[in-house]
C-alpha cells in the first residue's frame, strides 16, 4: 500500500515536472530532450526516443534519442496503412514484438531489434498524428505493467501537445511572415503609385516642377518633428504628394499662366481642392486623412481660406501640415511672376502668420526640423537637398531662424471670431 502511494506521488511529480518542462520558453529541441529524459527517468527505462511526424514527407523525424545505436534511422517512413493504424490506436503503447503485421515494423525490424526497442507510442492529439515515442526495456528487465502504460500514456500526451503547439506556432509564424510580405508589397505599390501621381501632377505645371514631391517631403519632416509614428509620418508624406491632385482637371493654360491670373481663372483654379477630394475619396488609403488634406490644404486658421472658410479647430490637422509645407515651397521657389524669397523674409512671414494662416506648433515643428539640420543635430541633409545648398548657407541663417522661432505666439493665446 505504501509502495503504491509512493509510486503515485512519484508519478504525479514526474508529470508535473513534464508539464512545466513543455510550457517552458526554452528551445523546442531542449524541451524534447528533457521531456524524454523525464519519461525515461520516471520509469527507469534504459533507452528511448521522441520523433515528430512530418505530414509532407509522411515520416517520423527523430528529435531526441537516448541509448539507441548510432545507426538508428533519424527519419522513418510511414505508409498509408501505418498512418491509419497509428491514428486508430491513439496514444496507447504498442508492443513492438507483437506489431510485425504493419509495414513500418517490418521495414525497421532490424534497427528496432538492434536498439532493443520494446514499446512504440504513436502521439495522436486531437485526432492528428504529431509524432511518436520509442521505448526500450526497463532497467530491471521486467515487462511493462498496465500501470506503467498508463503513466507512459499520460506523459506521451504532454509531449504530443508540446509538438502540436510547436507546429501551430510555426504555422502562425509562417502566415504572419506571409502577411507581412504581402502588406509590404502592397505598401510599396501604393507608395510608388502615389509618387507616380505626384510626378504627373508636377509635369502639368512647368513652373513648379517638383512641387508636390517637395510638399510631400516637408510634410514628412513636420510629422516627424511632431513625434508622429512611422506610419503616420508616411501618411503625411502621401498627403503632401497628392494635395494638388485636383489640378489635373484644371486647364493647363491657367496653371501655367506666366502672369497673375484673373478672378475667373482664379475661381477655376480654386476648384482643385474639391476635385482632389473627389478623386481621392473612393480610394482606400492606408492613411485615412489623405483626401482631407487635398480638400482643406488652402484653409487658414483665421477662416479666410478656401474652399469652405473653416476656422482653426474645424480644419483637419493633416491639412494644416500640408498647408504650411505648400506655402513654404511656394515662397522658396521661383514662380513665373516672382522670384523665390530670401530666408529672412520667409521666416518672418511664417512667424507673422502663425496663428493667422498657420498653426503655431506646426510652424514651430517645421522650424525645429530646419534648425536641427542647420546645427548638425540631425545628420540628414533634407532641407539642403530641397532648398539648395546656397539657400541653407545664407549668412546668419541660424540667428534669423532662432529669432523667428522665439517670436511665435503659443497657440493658447489665439482667439477667433466666428
Ligand atoms: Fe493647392
Amino acid at each position: 500500500m505504501a509502495d503504491e502511494r509512493n509510486r503515485l506521488i512519484h508519478t504525479f511529480g514526474a508529470l508535473a515536472e513534464l508539464g512545466e518542462e513543455v510550457s517552458n520558453k526554452q528551445s523546442f529541441q531542449d524541451t524534447m530532450r528533457t521531456s524524454l529524459h523525464l519519461l525515461l527517468g520516471s520509469l527507469a527505462i534504459m533507452r528511448g526516443g521522441v520523433a515528430r511526424y512530418s505530414p509532407f514527407g509522411h515520416e517520423l523525424n527523430m528529435l531526441a534519442m537516448r541509448g539507441f545505436r548510432d545507426d538508428f534511422p533519424i527519419a522513418l517512413s510511414l505508409c498509408q496503412e501505418d498512418e491509419r493504424q497509428f491514428l486508430a490506436n491513439g496514444l496507447y503503447p504498442i508492443e513492438v514484438s507483437q506489431a510485425k503485421v504493419l509495414p513500418f515494423f517490418q521495414v525497421y525490424d532490424h534497427s528496432f531489434e538492434q536498439s532493443g526497442l520494446e514499446l512504440f507510442v504513436p502521439l495522436v492529439v486531437h485526432e492528428e498524428p504529431v509524432g511518436a515515442v520509442f521505448l526500450g526495456q526497463k532497467a530491471t528487465g521486467e515487462p511493462y505493467t498496465s500501470y506503467d502504460r498508463e503513466i507512459i500514456c499520460a506523459m506521451a500526451r504532454h509531449i504530443g501537445v508540446a509538438i502540436l503547439q510547436r507546429n501551430m506556432m510555426a504555422e502562425l509564424e509562417r502566415r504572419a511572415e506571409e502577411n507581412r510580405k504581402l502588406y509590404e508589397n502592397l505598401r510599396m505599390t501604393y507608395n510608388d503609385t502615389v509618387k507616380a501621381f505626384a510626378a504627373a501632377i508636377d509635369r502639368k505645371d512647368k513652373y513648379t516642377e517638383g512641387h508636390s514631391v517637395r510638399v510631400g517631403k516637408y510634410s514628412e519632416i513636420i510629422a516627424e518633428e511632431l513625434g508622429w509614428k512611422e506610419q503616420e509620418v508616411e501618411g503625411a508624406a502621401v498627403a503632401g504628394y497628392l494635395h494638388d491632385i485636383g489640378k489635373i482637371t484644371v486647364e493647363r493654360k491657367i496653371i501655367n499662366a506666366p502672369y497673375r491670373i484673373n478672378a475667373k481663372e482664379s475661381s477655376e483654379l480654386n476648384k482643385h481642392p474639391g476635385v482632389g477630394y473627389e478623386i481621392l475619396m473612393p480610394i482606400s488609403h492606408p492613411y485615412s486623412d489623405v483626401p482631407l488634406a487635398a480638400k482643406y490644404h488652402h484653409e487658414r486658421l483665421d477662416g479666410r481660406g478656401y474652399p469652405d472658410g473653416l476656422f482653426d479647430r474645424e480644419i483637419p490637422y493633416i491639412a494644416k501640415i500640408v498647408n504650411l509645407a505648400d506655402s513654404f515651397d511656394a515662397m522658396t521657389t521661383d514662380r513665373p511672376y516672382k522670384r523665390r524669397r530670401p530666408a529672412n523674409e520667409v521666416f518672418a512671414d511664417l512667424q507673422r502668420n502663425s496663428g493667422k494662416q498657420f498653426a503655431p506648433e506646426i510652424v514651430q515643428a517645421f522650424f525645429k526640423g530646419m534648425y536641427n539640420e542647420l546645427t548638425g543635430v540631425s545628420k540628414e541633409k533634407r532641407f539642403r537637398r530641397l532648398l539648395g545648398r546656397e539657400y541653407m548657407e545664407t549668412e546668419g541663417i541660424i540667428p534669423m531662424l532662432t529669432n523667428a522661432m522665439n517670436g511665435i505666439a503659443p497657440a493658447s493665446n489665439l482667439t477667433f471670431l466666428h
